[in-house]
């Protein structure tokens, strides 16, 4: 099949493109040029998503070489115009799938998620900001669902890791513990906490089976809830990195008194009345459907050698913040510990 990636030269686009090819699909990418460039072999596309009238010239001129897409998979669907011009422009196709995320829930964070049919964001109404990731993401599943004439898949992904991850949780942690000594992570039972990751690899070979097979609507694509916890997950990365970390758990009140921001300087980590939910996720389609679970310990050992051989230059996503704690507060922290004892 002729298999459009909207994005796909970054971190999940980039695996859609390799399964997809590895498939036997023929495949086109659509992206700005600005993040790299598509493998030997792929046709690239070039245009802005908020740019109304540019995917559908990208297309127009790829119709004129003979290429027309008959699938799409949706990785880079980030605002209300990027949904709204894909609707227009590919409402033809046979299928398609958008990597939406568990934000579009309206009660997620804090979750429990029991099903793969919760309420999503409206459109309006009280506490809707109507360009905040989860109502954007919500607007795209109804705009695209409504639109495009064949089966749309929602894939509401939690966490998603492995090689080439730009957000970079995993990767500051593998580096923080690879530098070793005395390393602050969450207390107060936060390291039995479950989390629950996919692997990009597995999403997008997943992503890629459902536009073959034309899946349909909302499915929460991450792995089952308590394959692993969060101090499963920092001990392989331990484990992985090497070197001579010792964990020392710092109390949360403490993590919260000292300013230390939940999730952003200690990746991973939510404050117990969010994290006691937060990944209670039911996932009944994706195991139906065939979802691959690999182990952590495969993600974080190919994510480590990915950092190894890319160096120091990989470039973060410069719409979230920089992962870590700053090395200030970890001093400060790591003195208070030394002093509980
Ligand atoms: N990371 C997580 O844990 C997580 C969790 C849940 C959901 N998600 C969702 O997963 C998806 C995966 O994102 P990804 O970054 O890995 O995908 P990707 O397809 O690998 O990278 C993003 C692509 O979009 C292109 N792009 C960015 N802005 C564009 C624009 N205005 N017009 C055209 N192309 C544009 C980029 O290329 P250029 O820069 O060259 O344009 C790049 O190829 C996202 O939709 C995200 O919301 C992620």
């Amino acid at each position: 099949m002729r298999l459009l990636v909207l994005g796909g030269t970054r971190f999940v686009g980039r695996h859609v493109v390799d399964a997809a090819v590895r498939r036997g699909h023929d495949v086109a990418t659509f992206t700005r040029g600005l993040s790299g460039h598509p493998p030997d072999g792929v046709l690239a596309l070039h245009g802005d998503r908020d740019d109304p009238p540019s995917l559908a010239a990208a297309l127009s001129g790829a119709a004129a070489r003979g290429w027309r897409p008959d699938v799409v998979v949706d990785t880079s669907c980030q605002t209300r115009a990027a949904a709204e011009q894909a609707a227009g422009a590919l409402a033809d196709v046979r299928a398609y799938a958008l990597v939406s995320s568990l934000n579009a829930y309206r009660a997620w964070p804090p979750g429990p998620v029991p099903s793969d049919a919760e309420a999503t964001w409206p459109e309006d109404g009280d506490g809707v900001e109507p360009d905040a990731y989860g109502p954007v993401k919500a607007h795209a599943e109804r705009v695209l669902t409504a639109a495009v004439r064949g089966p749309v898949l929602l894939a509401r992904a939690g966490l998603i890791a492995g090689p080439h991850d730009d957000v970079g949780r995993v990767a500051w942690w593998l580096r923080r513990l690879a530098r070793g000594g005395r390393v602050v992570v969450p207390g107060s039972g936060a390291m039995e906490q479950q989390v629950a990751l996919v692997d990009a690899r597995d999403l997008a070979d997943w992503l890629v089976r459902g536009v073959e097979e034309g899946w349909s609507g909302g499915v929460n694509a991450t792995s089952t809830a308590g394959t692993t916890t969060l101090g499963r997950l920092l001990r392989t990365c331990a484990d992985v990195a090497g070197g001579d970390a010792e964990l020392v758990e710092v109390p949360e009140e403490h993590l919260l008194a000292a300013g230390v921001e939940p999730w952003v300087h200690l990746p991973y980590w939510l404050p117990r009345d969010v994290a006691v939910t937060a990944w209670d996720v039911a996932t009944p389609r994706a195991r139906e459907t065939g979802l691959v679970q690999r182990t952590v310990c495969e993600t974080v050992a190919d994510t480590w050698a990915w950092l190894q051989a890319a160096g120091d230059g990989q470039e973060l996503r410069a719409d979230r913040p920089a992962p870590g704690l700053p090395q200030d507060l970890e001093r400060e922290l790591l003195a208070s510990a030394g002093s509980l004892r």
